[in-house]
């Protein structure tokens, strides 16, 4: 136990970080270009806020939540999602008092207790992104269209967009009492939890994981082709606004996503190639939760994508992603007077931002020059005392093998960028 990490998370090693490093780098670029603006939120909230925003009928806040009393007494839960403390901090930081729309994003860790499997742990990365204050479909467009620059960025544009609309609570008190009247006869084969999800969240019944409520659900009539006429002409302008920038989609009307504060728009992006579930990204729009959180009606948009499988997905294809450059410069040393010369050279240069390494192992000449070369430097220099007391040495190029006597002081002239 003491030197394994705890199941479902998963330690991002050196040799990996520069792939994270490498997406992370791409999307806070994009969001830049579309003005979206980082932002940094606690791990863990009250878990009333996820019980009111993520919804107390869903798996995510009955069966997966790490939740715990603190030391005070309250009821604390590790994140599950972002999007319920971004509406939070919207809220606490008068945020509402700010130019419309407030366009946000986030690059965080989640935590649910959720069954492992590939692509799925319970501690992952998500990418997030959230958007208040606007009411038309071109803010659905602008959202999904972050993605589809990412996807373009990154070489992953074979990642599919679903798309469907779940309504608002009009159409959809409506669509409860068609669904109700349709499930009444198939209710006692539904899992225990859906029997209770009957009265109080019936839609969360299409969204259950179990084999026999799915099969129970599977010809529930859809709530896309229930929608009242405001939500059919939002919907109608979003897929107009995705023809208009080019984006494919396919409406799937089984989507109802796994959080209750969606409303009209719901959207996932999908591949074969990321687990079992499929899902590499979703989102959607929730126009009734900055409200349901104690702030003023607002609207907001937004999506998350879970960054482990996003890299799957990079795998699967083989997108080759840069490796770092090794160091520039390492300077071996023989000897007292050697070495304290290339402490300092080596700190001069650093600096300066130039990648140079000497030897903090008092190892032979022989072992330095294997480490330099397993380092991947690009030069290497052998300083001793001679070299000291002429202030030359011997320049060496690791990859075409060749080498050019240089004046130490020219080092840092040379390797100036
Ligand atoms: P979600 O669909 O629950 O939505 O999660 C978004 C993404 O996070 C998934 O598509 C998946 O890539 C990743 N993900 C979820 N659970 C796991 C897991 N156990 N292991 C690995 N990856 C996982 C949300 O979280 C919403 N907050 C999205 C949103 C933002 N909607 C509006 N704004």
């Amino acid at each position: 136990m003491l030197t394994q990490a705890p199941k479902g998370t998963k330690d991002i090693l050196p040799g990996e970080v520069y792939k994270w490093q490498y997406i992370e780098k791409i999307i806070s670029e994009v969001c830049n270009t579309f003005g979206y603006k980082e932002i940094r939120l606690p791990v863990f909230e009250h878990t009333e806020l996820f019980q009111r925003g993520v919804g107390d009928t869903t798996d995510i806040v009955q069966k997966e939540m790490y939740t715990f009393l603190d030391k005070g007494g309250r009821s604390i839960s590790l994140r599950p999602e972002g999007t319920a403390g971004v509406v939070r901090s919207y809220i606490e930081n008068g945020m509402a008092s700010l130019p419309q729309p407030v366009k946000l994003y986030y690059n965080i860790t989640a935590y649910r207790y959720e069954k492992m499997a590939k692509g799925r742990y319970r501690e992952f990365h998500q990418f997030g992104v959230e958007a208040f204050g606007s009411t038309g479909p071109s803010i659905d467009v602008e959202i999904i269209s972050i993605l589809s620059t990412v996807f373009n960025k990154l070489g992953t544009n074979e990642i599919k967009l679903n798309i469907n609309s779940i309504g608002c609570p009009k159409c959809r008190g409506e669509y409860n009492e068609k669904l109700k009247e349709y499930l009444n006869p198939k209710l006692h084969h539904l899992c225990e939890l859906c029997m209770t999800r009957y009265n109080r969240n019936p839609l969360r019944i299409i969204d259950c994981k179990e084999e026999k409520c799915k099969e129970h659900t599977k010809d529930v009539p859809a709530l896309v082709d229930n929608l009242c006429g405001e939500c059919a002409e939002h919907f109608e302008g979003l897929k107009a606004g995705l023809q208009n920038l080019g984006i494919a989609y396919n409406v799937d009307k089984n989507i109802v996503r796994g959080l209750d504060y969606y409303t009209k728009t719901v959207f996932e992006f999908v591949s074969e190639n990321v687990g079992t579930q499929g899902t590499v990204c979703g989102g959607g729009r929730y126009d009734g939760l900055v409200e349901a959180c104690g702030g003023v009606a607002t609207p907001g948009i937004g999506f998350a994508m879970g960054l482990e499988r996003l890299l799957l997905e990079m795998e699967s294809r083989g997108i080759h992603i840069p490796e770092p450059k090794g160091i520039d410069l390492f300077i071996a040393n023989i000897g007292e007077k050697a070495f304290k010369f290339a402490q300092k050279l080596v700190y001069e240069l650093r600096n300066k931002g130039i990648a140079a390494e000497n030897d903090v192992v008092g190892r032979s000449l022989k072992a330095q020059m294997k480490y330099a070369d397993k380092m991947g430097a690009d030069y290497v220099i052998v300083l001793g005392d001679d070299e000291i007391l002429n202030g030359k040495a011997m320049l060496k190029n690791m990859k075409k093998g060749d080498q050019k006597e240089v004046s130490l002081e020219s080092i840092s002239q040379i390797f100036n960028k």
